[in-house]
């Protein structure tokens, strides 16, 4: 029985620009994926068994897309499963938010899970290129942002390229947010080809957003470092506002995110692919996260209390 786990993670700035080479700021967050992995005695295929609580029907609505991710996976692997049985069982405390990184945080457990089953002893560069592999059945052409934040954990910058640029970002402490969760299981995939198409049809308007986009996130990542929350804060409502101009909020986003705001969060946007799934809210001091989360929770919704950095 091999055994593997991956972080959740939070985008703080720059979904969906990053897919496009633009820079980009996660966070992992504590709470993570397991997968137990074991070899059968006879038959072949692979079985999953998915223990994980969240968001309602969304196991069902992504078991497709994880099928194929672990076979994508297991290729990468050289493990044959035409010719082995394997039983997979995903657990674990992360929820299976849309936007927190469920999908990617399964991968790297899996491969992981794998790589102990089978005595590879895999690194983690490894293992994140496998994950990777994984997450493109489930987003289509995915950065790799996920991945690297559920493979490496901690607070990075991440820009795409031929050659990933990924850098650990170091703040003073550890900050307080909360997610607060749509309840809609969003399709990553569609979301994220949706703005290559309209990226495509209105070029002047998306190569405007894109490069405000771009200037806004090395100031944040200034600002970061410089443990300036105010300004942190005032950068992602400037993102969130870009994010909406690219068309990838919703209502209900929008809505979280004026709950958060009215209740003193000095900035909250949406986070991850968008059209449903999870907001944040950055919220200094475990008072200001108490509020905000319990604001949110007021009005039906699922708050997660978490901290990045
Ligand atoms: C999804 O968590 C983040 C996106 O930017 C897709 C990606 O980076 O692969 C929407």
């Amino acid at each position: 029985m091999g055994k593997g786990s991956g972080y959740g993670k939070v985008i703080l700035f720059n979904e969906h620009f990053v897919v496009h080479g633009i820079p980009a700021v996660a966070s992992a967050i504590r709470l993570a994926t397991d997968a137990i992995v074991k070899r059968l005695d006879s038959g072949s295929g692979i079985t999953i068994h998915d223990e994980r609580m969240g968001t309602e029907g969304y196991s069902e609505a992504k078991r497709e897309h994880q099928r194929e991710a672990l076979e994508r996976m297991m290729r990468m692997m050289g493990v044959n499963t035409s010719k082995m049985a394997l039983d997979v069982t995903g657990g674990g405390e992360l929820p299976t938010f849309s936007g927190i990184g469920a999908s990617a945080a399964n991968c790297v457990a899996v491969a992981r899970g794998v790589s102990d089953e089978f005595g590879m002893g895999l690194p983690d560069d490894r293992i994140n290129e496998i994950a990777y592999e994984g997450e493109r059945a489930f987003a289509g052409n995915p950065s790799g942002i996920d991945n690297t934040a559920a493979t490496y954990g901690g607070l990075v910058w991440f820009k795409r390229g031929e050659q990933n640029v990924i850098e650990r970002l170091k703040i003073k402490q550890p900050v307080e947010i909360v997610m607060g969760n749509t309840g809609v299981v969003a399709n990553t995939k569609e979301v994220v080809a949706g703005v290559r198409e309209r990226k495509e049809k209105y070029p002047d308007k998306y190569s405007k957003i894109f490069k405000e986009a771009e200037e806004l996130v090395h100031r944040a990542r200034k600002a970061l470092e410089d443990f300036d929350l105010e300004t942190v804060g005032e950068y992602m409502n400037q993102n969130h506002a870009q994010l909406q101009a690219i068309e990838v909020s919703s209502e209900v986003l929008n809505r979280l995110v004026d709950i958060a705001r009215d209740h003193g969060a000095p900035g909250a946007k949406m986070t991850g692919g968008g059209r449903g799934g999870c907001m944040v809210a950055l919220t200094p001091g475990k008072d200001l996260q108490e509020t905000v989360a319990q604001a949110m929770e007021k009005e039906g919704f699922v708050a997660l209390r978490t901290t990045i950095g």
